[in-house]
């Protein structure tokens, strides 16, 4: 009996669908490594004020970003990350919380800000006492009732631990672990923590989304009476001002505290707007539970406090005349800033 040859052998077609499909399969591993896109600035927004240049970011020095913000042995005694008080859900705010809760339980006299476009941030905390990103985590790992911690030990516990040598290495090119290193690390997964996927920003970019009537109106009266200070599409001009919110027996002086200015005390940063229904509550001590009481703030309860925006004194006036229905109007508005992308992005969660 003859066997044909051709049995014998693999058949041409199978070759050449072999050879097909592990091009797919190496296509897709390249996809995956490539998916990292990095920084990249939504179109709408202006040009970002962080210094990339000395801090490019990639997937590696994000990835270990992403784990030190989750690390617990940040702190003192290995209980409290970045993330206990900066949690996604809450578009990495604290909240429920008014003010900071850290180590030991201890209570803080500020409330936790959202984590989210600190590139275009030209200065951070309340009052604005840090001017680069890069400085930002040495505060809350030394602060007694935050972290508790020196950098010192954190470096030596890093060091110590079977894997952070290895992500230093092919984040920064060596199992070396210094203070820039870790600090330029937590910066590149904070840089990325971008949020422009709300409804908003789909409006503005003609993306599909249309305003409802109630939210258009809402738009309208928002740029009348709140953009000049809560700027878009950041919301937040980074200036520092004074609303008029009553002094309590904390006596926060705020900006003042910084530059010891007179004109600057009770002054605090105008906060983005972003992802208000995640982060209540609201104000630099999280006074406010509901955006119905910022809003009868600024309409019913500005107080004539020293340093008061001349925006928010008119004549005799004070405060941001506003009906009832115009309060639904702009609350309406403000929910189209909320991105629940950001907030549910896995990319940004603990891996
Ligand atoms: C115990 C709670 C707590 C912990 C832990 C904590 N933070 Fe914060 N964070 C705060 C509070 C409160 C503020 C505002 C402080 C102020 O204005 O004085 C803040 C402010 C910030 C800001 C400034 C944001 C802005 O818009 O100005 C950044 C960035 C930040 N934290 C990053 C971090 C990083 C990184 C870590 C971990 C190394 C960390 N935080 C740990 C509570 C905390
Ligand atoms: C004169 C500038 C100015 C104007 C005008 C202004 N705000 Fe504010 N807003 C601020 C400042 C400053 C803060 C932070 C104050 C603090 O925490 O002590 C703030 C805080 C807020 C907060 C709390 C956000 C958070 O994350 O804690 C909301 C909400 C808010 N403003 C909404 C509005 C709305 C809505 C309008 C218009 C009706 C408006 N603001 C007009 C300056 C302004």
């Amino acid at each position: 009996m003859i066997i044909p040859k051709i049995n014998l052998r693999v058949p041409r077609y199978v070759i050449v669908i072999f050879i097909f499909l592990t091009g797919i399969i190496a296509c897709k591993k390249a996809l995956l490594d490539a998916d990292f896109a990095g920084f990249s600035n939504p179109k709408h927004f202006p040009s970002p004020t962080y210094h990339f240049e000395t801090n490019n970011i990639t997937k590696e020095g994000f990835v270990l970003g992403r784990k030190l913000f989750y690390e617990k042995m940040l702190s003192a005694n290995n209980t409290i990350s970045c993330a206990n008080c900066h949690i996604q859900s809450a578009a990495f705010s604290h909240n429920g919380h008014s003010v900071s809760h850290g180590i030991h339980d201890l209570l803080g006299t500020r409330n936790s800000p959202a984590i989210m476009n600190l590139a275009w941030s030209k200065t951070f905390m309340w009052d604005g006492g840090i001017f680069d990103l890069d400085l930002q985590p040495v505060a809350p790992i030394t602060n007694r009732v935050e972290m508790d911690e020196h950098l010192e030990n954190v470096l030596n516990k890093l060091s110590a631990s079977p894997v952070y040598p290895v992500m230093f290495e092919k984040a920064f090119g060596s199992t070396e672990i210094t203070s820039a290193r870790l600090l330029k690390a937590l910066s590149q997964f904070m840089l990325m923590c971008v949020s422009d996927k709300s409804k908003y920003d789909s409006v503005q970019l003609g993306t599909g989304a249309v305003f409802t009537m109630e939210e258009n109106e809402g738009y309208l009266l928002f740029k009348q009476k709140c953009n000049s200070c809560h700027t878009e599409p950041l919301f937040t001009d980074n200036s520092f001002r004074n609303n008029g919110i009553p002094q309590t027996n904390i006596n926060d002086s705020g900006r003042g505290k910084v530059t010891l200015q007179a004109s600057d005390v009770y002054t605090f940063k105008v906060p983005s707007l972003r992802n208000l229904s995640f982060t209540v509550p609201y104000m630099h001590d999280g006074r406010f539970f509901t955006l119905e009481e910022v809003l009868d703030h600024y309409a019913n309860h500005v107080q004539p406090t020293p340093n008061l925006d001349p925006l928010l004194q008119q004549g005799t006036n004070l405060g941001i005349s506003l009906t009832t229905v115009q309060r639904q109007q702009i609350i309406a508005f403000l929910k189209t800033l909320d991105d629940h992308a950001f907030v549910r992005n896995p990319d940004l969660s603990e891996q």
